[in-house]
C-alpha cells in the first residue's frame, strides 16, 4: 500500500513526483513527460511538484505548470485527490550562452507570476504555493506578505517556503500563521545542511519536502556517499534510490520527498520507497 501523509490539510502520498526534469533542458519531449506524470497518478501517486521557472532557458515560461495541468486534463482518474505544488519567484536565463537561474522576490512579480501559474495550471486556486528561494534584494518579509496576500484573494488556499533558513521559517509562521504548511529545502545523503529546518519543522507543526532527494544532478566527487545506500539495497534487493527516499522519509511523519524523473520506470520505481521498512540494522548502517 502506497504510504499516505498529512501536507497540512492534505491527504497525499509522501512520495511526490518532481516535474523539474521533464521541462527543462535534456528533456525527453512532451509525450514522454505526459507518459511518466500518467504512469505515477495511475500507480497511487497523488502530490506532484512544479513551478513557473520549470522551463528551458529561453523557451516557453510555465512549461511545467502547464505539462502538469495537460497530463490532468487527459488524465481519467479522480483529481480531487491530486495535490499540486508549484513555486513563484525564479525565473530563467542565459549567461554566456549557459542557462542560468534567477530570482525575483518583488512582491509585485510574485503576485504577477502567481496568477499566471494559477491560470496555467486550471484557473482554480493553487493547492499550495511556495515562495521559490529568498531574494537578496528584497527583505524576506516584504515578499512573504505578497504570498500571504494571494492566500487572502484565493490564488493559493495553502503557502510554502523553499530554500528557507530557520529565521526565515520563524518570519513566515509570523505572517502566513497556519496558512504556511510546508518548508521544501533540499535535503539527501550528500546535502545534510539542512537537518537543522528538518528538525525545525517537525517542533512547529509544518511539513518537510526534500527536494532532489537522491542528489540532483551531483558531482561524481560525492558518489561514494551513495555507498552505504547500495549496500542496504543490495541486501534488501531494491534499488539503492528506494533506500535513499526510505531513509530520508525515516527522519520524520512530517517528511514527503520528490524525486525527479525524466521516464515512467524511474518514478515507478521511486515509488515503492513509501512501502520500504527500514531496519534498525539497516538504519545504523546510514547513520
Ligand atoms: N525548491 C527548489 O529550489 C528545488 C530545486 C531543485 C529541485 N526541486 C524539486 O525537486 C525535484 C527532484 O529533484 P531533481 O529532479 O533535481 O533530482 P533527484 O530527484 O534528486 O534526482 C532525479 C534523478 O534521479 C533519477 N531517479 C529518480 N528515481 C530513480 C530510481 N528509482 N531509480 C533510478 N534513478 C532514479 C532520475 O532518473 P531519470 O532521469 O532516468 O528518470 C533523475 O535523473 C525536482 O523535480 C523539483 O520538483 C526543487
Amino acid at each position: 500500500m502506497i504510504l499516505h501523509r498529512h501536507l497540512g490539510p492534505y491527504d497525499t502520498t509522501a512520495v511526490g513526483l518532481g516535474e523539474m526534469p521533464l521541462t527543462l533542458e535534456n528533456n525527453l519531449g512532451e509525450a514522454t513527460g505526459i507518459d511518466t506524470i500518467h504512469a505515477a497518478l495511475d500507480a497511487g501517486c497523488r502530490h506532484i511538484d512544479t513551478a513557473w521557472a520549470y522551463y528551458q532557458s529561453g523557451g516557453t515560461e510555465q512549461a511545467g505548470e502547464r505539462l502538469v495541468r495537460k497530463a490532468l486534463d487527459t488524465w481519467d482518474g479522480p483529481h480531487d485527490e491530486v495535490t499540486v505544488a508549484t513555486k513563484v519567484g525564479h525565473f530563467r536565463n542565459f549567461t554566456d550562452g549557459v542557462p542560468t537561474w534567477d530570482v525575483d522576490g518583488r512582491p509585485e512579480r510574485l503576485i504577477h507570476d502567481a496568477k499566471q501559474s494559477a491560470q496555467a495550471l486550471g484557473g482554480h486556486a493553487i493547492d499550495l504555493l511556495y515562495f521559490h528561494r529568498p531574494d537578496p534584494k528584497v527583505p524576506y518579509n516584504e515578499s512573504i506578505e505578497a504570498i500571504k496576500q494571494l492566500v487572502d484573494e484565493g490564488v493559493a488556499r495553502y503557502a510554502g517556503i523553499s530554500n528557507a533558513s530557520v529565521e526565515q521559517i520563524d518570519i513566515a509562521l509570523g505572517i502566513l500563521g497556519d496558512r504556511l504548511i510546508a518548508v521544501q529545502n533540499q535535503f539527501s545523503p550528500i546535502y545534510r545542511q539542512s537537518a537543522d529546518t528538518l528538525a525545525y519543522t517537525a517542533k512547529r507543526g509544518l511539513s518537510f519536502v526534500c527536494w532532489s532527494p537522491l542528489g540532483g544532478y551531483r558531482k561524481k566527487k560525492d558518489a561514494h556517499k551513495f555507498d552505504p545506500f547500495r549496500a542496504v539495497a543490495q541486501r534488501r534487493g531494491v534499488s539503492y534510490q528506494q533506500v535513499v527516499l526510505a531513509w530520508e522519509l525515516a527522519q520524520g511523519d512530517h517528511v514527503f520527498v520528490i524525486p525527479g524523473a525524466h521516464r515512467p520506470a524511474t518514478i515507478l520505481d521511486s515509488l515503492h520507497a513509501g512501502e520500504l521498512e527500514l531496519s534498525a540494522e539497516d538504519l545504523a548502517g546510514l547513520r
